[in-house]
């Protein structure tokens, strides 16, 4: 199966700089049996960045959406609203917005929903802080933010849902996981999905890639694991030589 290589450019890059990147991104050279790429700008440039990915195999997506298709709600962004700008995935619940702007599990799983029911693909955040695995917490974090993210969700046909398992202690900091834990933390994930949804959904309709200080060097150990579907690359995926090395060194 390919993998998922999705690179959260964050509130980074001005529109010209992230067109130069989609530019340089959609050039990679990419073996599609084995790898799809996607990348995440922030919403003033998601038009220019379809624009500039046309014709190429790239994903393009947004870093959050509201959960409403209309309405006075100043500031928000509709799953609708991301599509007419070229997306077709959409980020959900990252830690940044959990922790800074208190988004909830009941408003991530609002979010979910509205994305799936207007044919976006979500990639779902979920994680532990330092705290929570100093504690003991962090299967309990992880498993609840899964199920509750998840409750009311009806998947149909084809679609796809992504999990991204992103400790917070690994986010931009340099710590990235080890794959082991990574790759404990991916069954967890599994098997609270297989308790909410037939076994065969899914393993047929969702992915769950890891997130957390991945760069070219440690890449390779994360995909190597059992259950590790891809990759979220922050910081790694912000310039394009080293979104470039990192692309390579997931298609070894
Ligand atoms: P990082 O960010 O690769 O810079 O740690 C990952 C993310 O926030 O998705």
């Amino acid at each position: 199966m390919q993998k998922l290589i999705f690179g959260n450019w964050k509130m980074n890059l001005s529109a010209a700089d992230a067109v130069k990147l989609a530019k340089k991104t959609s050039a990679f050279a990419l073996d599609a049996s084995r790898i799809k790429v996607g990348v995440f700008p922030s919403f003033p440039a998601l038009e220019r960045v379809a624009f500039a990915l046309k014709g190429s195999a790239i994903i393009l997506g947004g870093q959050d959406c509201f959960w409403a298709s209309s309405g006075a709600f100043t500031g928000e962004i509709s799953p609708s609203q991301l599509k007419e700008s070229g997306c077709t995935h959409v980020l959900i619940g990252h830690s940044e917005r959990r922790q800074n702007f208190n988004e909830t599990d009941e408003m991530v799983n609002r979010k979910m929903r509205a994305a799936l029911a207007a044919g976006l693909t979500p990639i779902m955040c979920v994680g532990e802080t330092d705290n929570d695995r100093r504690n003991g917490q962090w299967s309990n974090v992880i498993a609840g933010q899964t199920a509750k993210g998840l409750a009311g969700v009806e998947v149909s046909g084809g679609q796809e849902i992504v999990i991204a398992y992103e400790p917070v202690w690994a986010i931009g900091t340099g710590r990235a996981c080890a794959p082991e834990d990574a790759r404990k933390a991916h069954a967890l994930i599994m098997n609270t999905v297989i308790e909410l949804f037939a076994p065969s959904v899914a393993k047929n309709n969702f992915r769950i890639i890891y997130g957390g200080s991945v760069d070219a060097g440690n890449i390779g150990s994360y995909l190597f694991q059992e259950g590790i579907d891809g990759a979220l690359v922050g910081g790694a995926s912000q310039r394009g030589d080293a979104f470039a090395a990192v692309v390579a060194a997931a298609q070894k």
